[in-house]
């Protein structure tokens, strides 16, 4: 039995999907049953737990061999410790959906901010090392699922204002990502591993967009929007500043230093990495 946690998301529900195919009994974390039973696929055991609340994981453990996690950022820190320590009670192995970017634990290296992004993964990272569970990390780039984001201004005006257009990612479909935790789930030797996860492609993000647009059948413009604005909107929205700084920063690096495809998928999955145009034209509707 897998356990799978942010079932009702992106990664996770991909997971699910992708181990019931493999034959796999599986086991759907969510905080709301009654409305995941009608998203999740047939097959799939739905369990309620708060992984913030360790004392509600209980039902969620019995049994359970292995943990494909995903724990949205910022919300795991306070309860990171004794989650984990839950976990290593009742499993033995797991697989942690981290983030490209965190670094390798170096002796003596200072601690990253928590309240960070990458900080936050960190963490969660370190308690796993530490926990006595068999472990292996996927280290996804960015998500294609994160152009999303752009879909309003897209239908509304044609155009996408953000920042840095000349940034340079090799954004990564998230049914890949779950493919490669499939793989180490359902396989042996990746005990230790930290693999960086990537698209197959750089793309900056103007051609993101030029790709999103011809996706759609409609050209899509680039505005080009300063840092500043870019973060007093974050803020506006209730992003926490750390974060919000954090993300400005990260994509002024991708114009200097992109962040370079790499192979993992494939070699994990036995086939290529899925292209940002594949994704476009599988959600050319949610753009329109
Ligand atoms: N976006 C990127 O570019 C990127 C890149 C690298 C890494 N990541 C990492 O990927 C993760 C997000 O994955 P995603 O996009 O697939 O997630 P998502 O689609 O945003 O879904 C979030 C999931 O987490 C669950 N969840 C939230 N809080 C929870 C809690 N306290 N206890 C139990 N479940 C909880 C939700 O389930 P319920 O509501 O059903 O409980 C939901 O299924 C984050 O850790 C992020 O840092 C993202």
């Amino acid at each position: 039995m897998i356990l799978v946690t942010g079932a009702t998301g992106k990664v996770g529900g991909q997971a699910v999907s992708q181990l019931l195919d493999a034959g796999v009994a599986v086991r759907a974390l969510t905080r709301d049953p009654a409305s995941a039973t009608l998203t999740l696929p047939e097959g799939a055991e739905v369990v309620r737990g708060d992984l913030a609340d360790p004392a509600t994981l209980d039902d969620a453990l019995d049994g359970v061999e292995s943990v494909f996690l995903v724990w949205p950022t910022l919300s795991a820190d306070r309860a990171a410790p004794a989650t984990i320590e839950a976990i290593a009670g009742r499993a033995s192995r797991i697989v942690y959906v981290s983030a490209r970017g965190v670094p390798d634990p170096v002796p003596g290296a200072p601690e990253q901010d928590p309240h960070s992004i990458l900080g936050s993964h960190a963490l969660v990272e370190r308690l796993i090392e530490r926990s006595g569970l068999e472990w292996t990390f996927l280290r996804p780039d960015g998500f294609a699922a994160n152009t999303l984001v752009w879909a309003s201004q897209i239908r509304e005006t044609g155009t996408v204002r953000w920042i840095h257009g000349a940034a340079s990612r090799a954004l990564i479909h998230e049914g890949d990502i779950a493919a490669a935790g499939v793989s180490v789930l359902t396989g042996t030797g990746h005990a230790g591993a930290r693999y960086v996860l990537s698209g197959p492609e750089t793309l900056t993000q103007v051609e993101q967009v030029t790709v999103i647009g011809e996706a759609v059948g409609r050209p899509v413009r680039w505005e080009e929007l300063s840092p500043e604005v870019a973060l007093r909107g974050l803020l506006d929205q209730g992003w926490p500043p750390a974060a919000a700084e954090e993300m400005i920063d990260a994509y002024g690096q991708m114009v200097t230093s992109p962040e370079p495809a790499t192979s993992t998928v494939e070699e994990l999955t036995g086939r290529p990495a899925t292209p940002f145009r594949r994704w476009a034209a599988d959600h050319a509707g949610d753009f329109l």
